[in-house]
């Protein structure tokens, strides 16, 4: 009698931890092999609807794989750096070393990859930046390993937009007005201004200013004197948009022009009227690509998608496309893998990466039509 109870006792107590021990089960089965992917992104800030579109773009790439990379079932990570340098290496830091991700999608602006990509380099796991497009991305001096992106650089798109304005606006001066604490900025104002020079262009003037900066009558007070052909503008949507209304309002005749930072449905379209900005993809371009990347977008999301949603789905791709040849969660496994990616088919073109990291890629240049709040393509740039 006594052993009987004892034995239905101890029955009693292995129901209650084998059920216990189901409870903390993961929802996958055991047997099921897990990869994590990363992706950081703007997600609340100044710059927000970056955030938003790469974010959906980076989702929707996962879901049309199933879920699923060689034969392991994927689990996103998601990061904010809220476009702070600061939080940008927070939020890295956190999901390689907490989450122990394989690998990042991310991030957006120059001013957060580039600091993610010193804590990648430091903890050995790849990251693809579908938008950064500042070449300390990549190589600050020497080549960081684990970096990659999905866009061309500043270099060219200084370029591209220098030879559109002298070829196509005919504009013999302009005058640059950009964010001196922001690589970005700076870098594209300096690569503007030389190719502008170099095609027989005048840069009459360069005026800076700060991130919190919202009064720009000093530095427009000046240019407006100097009357500049083009004024360039390389900062983002939300910026542009408050020094491009001041500019106007200072009698300022100049054809606004700037970069991809313009690209957002957020800008001030009515001021912005007119302007152009070099760019990485047009939704108009009737390659069978882009055209069935829009319609699935569209079927997701209800939108267009913006160059920063086309080049996510696009970074995207090319971590899946590295884990699937690598076959391996290894994080430097896969490294070597995206690295080695050749004609890879991107929505944005075909990628191969150089020994710097940076895909070769053709420039869109879209004017800025207003009135329907909208932009549409002006010129294609080929590297
Ligand atoms: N190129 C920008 C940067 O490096 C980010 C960006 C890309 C913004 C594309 C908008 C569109 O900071």
């Amino acid at each position: 009698m006594k052993n009987v109870k004892w034995v239905a006792l101890l029955l009693v107590v292995l129901f209650m931890f084998s059920v216990a021990a189901s409870g903390c089960a993961p929802k996958t089965q055991s047997s099921e092999k897990v990869i994590k992917i990363g992706f950081i992104g703007p997600l609340t800030g100044d710059v927000k609807t970056f955030g938003t579109s790469t974010q959906n773009a980076f989702l929707l790439a996962i879901k049309e794989h199933n879920n699923t990379v060689a034969g392991y079932t994927i689990q996103t990570v998601i990061g904010d750096d809220a476009n702070t340098a600061t939080q940008a290496t927070a939020v890295a830091t956190k999901l390689i070393t907490q989450d122990k991700v394989s690998a990042i999608v991310g991030s957006v602006t120059s001013s957060c990859t580039i600091p993610i990509s010193v804590v990648c380099e430091q903890y050995k796991v790849p990251f693809v930046t579908p938008t950064a497009t500042n070449p300390k991305v990549t190589m600050d001096p020497d080549r960081k390993t684990y970096a990659f992106r999905a866009c061309f650089i500043d270099p060219f798109q200084g370029t591209v937009g220098a030879t559109f304005a002298v070829n196509n606006l005919k504009a013999k001066t302009a005058a640059a007005l950009y964010d001196q604490g922001n690589d970005y900025s700076v870098g594209l104002k300096d690569f503007f201004s030389q190719s502008f020079t170099k095609l027989g262009g005048q840069m009459l003037d360069t005026e800076a200013y700060t991130k919190n900066d919202t009064d720009f009558s000093a530095q427009l007070t000046k240019i407006a004197a100097l009357k500049p052909d083009v004024l360039y503008l390389p900062d983002y949507y939300q910026k542009v948009s408050l020094i491009g209304k001041q500019a106007r309002d200072k009698g300022i005749k100049a054809v606004f022009m700037g970069g991809d930072g313009w690209d957002s449905s957020d800008l001030d379209w009515a001021t912005m009227d007119g302007g152009y900005f070099s760019n990485h993809y047009s939704a108009d371009d009737p390659s069978p690509q882009v055209q069935s990347w829009v319609k699935d977008y569209q079927t997701a999301y209800g939108s267009k998608p913006d160059a920063l949603g086309t080049l996510a789905y696009d970074a995207t791709n090319l971590v899946l496309g590295g884990i699937t040849n690598a076959a391996s969660t290894d994080p430097t496994k896969i490294r070597d893998a995206i690295q080695n990616l050749k004609d890879f088919q991107t929505v944005t073109g075909k990628i191969s990466f150089g020994a710097d990291g940076n895909p070769i890629k053709s420039a869109v240049i879209l004017k800025i039509d207003g009135k329907n709040k909208k932009s549409t393509f002006a010129a294609s740039i080929k590297p």
